[in-house]
């Protein structure tokens, strides 16, 4: 009779343990034609709170002598006034070094010297930006991005990726050779895909495209073959962690290929994609030569890159869909 008894309650609490995971209401919106399944699903007691985005300084007046004419070093930003400038300046070090201050990219005796590689860093960062606000609207839309968007206060970026190499793959010539399987990546959910798929996808922008099953199989371009496959499904597991979201945010699961009853977002993540693969090749991975050898990867020697993470830390829209330019249109010009 006891024993009876007790099964329910034993079941009870496991089912209190299992559900207190996701517990309901879990909030679902809709974002493909109806009936498809196809839905943005989002537990509100999730999402990432405060990201910390400091308030943009007051105007600065855009009268007076040009930083151009002022300093002797200014080759990006000397069409600003002194006083855009300098208020600029200050934005960035609340940005990327507010501990350090200034003097993590200036020599305090000579501010116009270039001898320390975070102040030539930092140029081409300030022309990333011009180029990211832009000529990517089509992605990063009138809310843009700037140094905060992916610095969050940090010398360096939280989310970055650099090759993984052949480590631990044994000789690819004979048996062992995991084509960086089988350990499980914290960039790909903890799955035993392979690891280093944003070398393959992301560093060129003629990079292979990403494409399980051609629709015309052999007719409109050649078969993507199988080892493809789990490549994909690596990226895709990368991008829903770097949105916060579900696969059926961007595709409608019956056929994940159709473009048609995709939703719009995925129209977004593919210029998204073109957009990394861009700064990866023509900004972050020619810097490499301008970093010390402890800022390198730590397989192969190569430069700090990007992908969707580094500018949207779990957000289907970095800094939750805060305004970073308006306040700073020097960033995207
Ligand atoms: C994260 C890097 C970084 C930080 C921090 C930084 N700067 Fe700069 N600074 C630059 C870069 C890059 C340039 C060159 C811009 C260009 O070429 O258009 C520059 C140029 C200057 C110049 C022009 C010097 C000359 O004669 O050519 C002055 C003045 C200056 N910064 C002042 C400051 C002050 C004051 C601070 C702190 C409030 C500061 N900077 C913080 C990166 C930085
Ligand atoms: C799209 C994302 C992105 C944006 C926007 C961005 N950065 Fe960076 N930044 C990076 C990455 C990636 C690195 C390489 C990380 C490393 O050094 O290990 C980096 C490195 C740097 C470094 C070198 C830090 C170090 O200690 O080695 C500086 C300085 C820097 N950025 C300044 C800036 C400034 C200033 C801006 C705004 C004008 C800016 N960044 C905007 C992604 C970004
Ligand atoms: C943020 C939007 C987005 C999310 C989330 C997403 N995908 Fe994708 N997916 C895309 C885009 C965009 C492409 C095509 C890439 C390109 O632009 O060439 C694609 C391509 C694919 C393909 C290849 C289709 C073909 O043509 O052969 C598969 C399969 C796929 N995704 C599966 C998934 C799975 C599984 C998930 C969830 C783990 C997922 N996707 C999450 C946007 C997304
Ligand atoms: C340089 C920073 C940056 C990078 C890198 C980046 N994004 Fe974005 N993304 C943004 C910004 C900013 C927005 C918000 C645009 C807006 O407010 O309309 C956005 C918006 C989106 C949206 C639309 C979200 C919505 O709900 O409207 C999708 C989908 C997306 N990004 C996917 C991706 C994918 C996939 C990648 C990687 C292949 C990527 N992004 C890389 C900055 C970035």
């Amino acid at each position: 009779m006891k024993s009876i008894h007790r099964i329910p309650v034993v079941l009870l609490a496991a089912l209190t343990l299992l559900t207190a995971c996701e517990r309901p209401p879990v909030e679902s919106t809709q974002v493909g034609f109806r009936g498809m399944n196809m839905a943005d699903i989002q537990n509100p007691r999730a999402e990432m709170g405060e990201t910390g985005y400091p308030a943009a300084l007051p105007p600065a007046s855009s009268s007076g002598p040009k930083a151009g004419e002022v300093y002797q070093n200014v080759q990006v930003l000397g069409d600003l006034s002194v006083a855009e400038f300098t208020r600029l300046m200050t934005s960035i070090t609340a940005w990327v070094s507010p501990e350090e201050g200034c003097n993590y990219c200036h020599n305090p005796a000579n501010l116009a010297s270039d001898d320390i590689y975070t102040k030539v860093v930092s140029r081409r960062m300030i022309q990333m930006n011009q180029h990211i606000n832009s000529e990517w609207q089509d992605h990063v839309g009138a809310n843009g991005v700037n140094c905060y968007t992916c610095h969050r206060g940090k010398n360096v970026p939280e989310y970055i990726w650099f090759s993984q190499g052949d480590s631990g793959d044994g000789n690819r010539h004979f048996m062992g050779w995991l084509n960086g399987q089988n350990q499980p990546g914290e960039d790909i959910g903890l799955t035993s895909m392979p690891q280093d798929v944003f070398t393959h996808y992301l560093t060129s922008t003629d990079a292979p495209t990403v494409r399980l099953a051609s629709l015309q199989p052999g007719v409109d371009e050649p078969s993507p073959g199988t080892k493809n496959a789990e490549k994909t499904y690596a990226l895709m597991v990368n991008w829903s962690q770097s949105l916060g979201v579900n696969c059926t945010y961007c595709h409608y699961t019956g056929s994940f290929q159709d473009w048609e009853n995709s939703s719009p977002y995925r129209i977004t993540a593919h210029y998204g994609l073109n957009m990394v693969r861009g700064l990866n090749a023509e900004y972050l991975i020619p810097l490499e030569g301008e970093y010390p050898d402890y800022r390198l990867g730590p397989h192969e020697g190569d430069a700090p890159k990007a992908y969707c993470a580094t500018c949207h830390q779990g957000q289907k829209k970095p800094l939750g869909g805060a305004d970073a330019i308006s306040a700073y249109p020097s960033l995207a010009e």
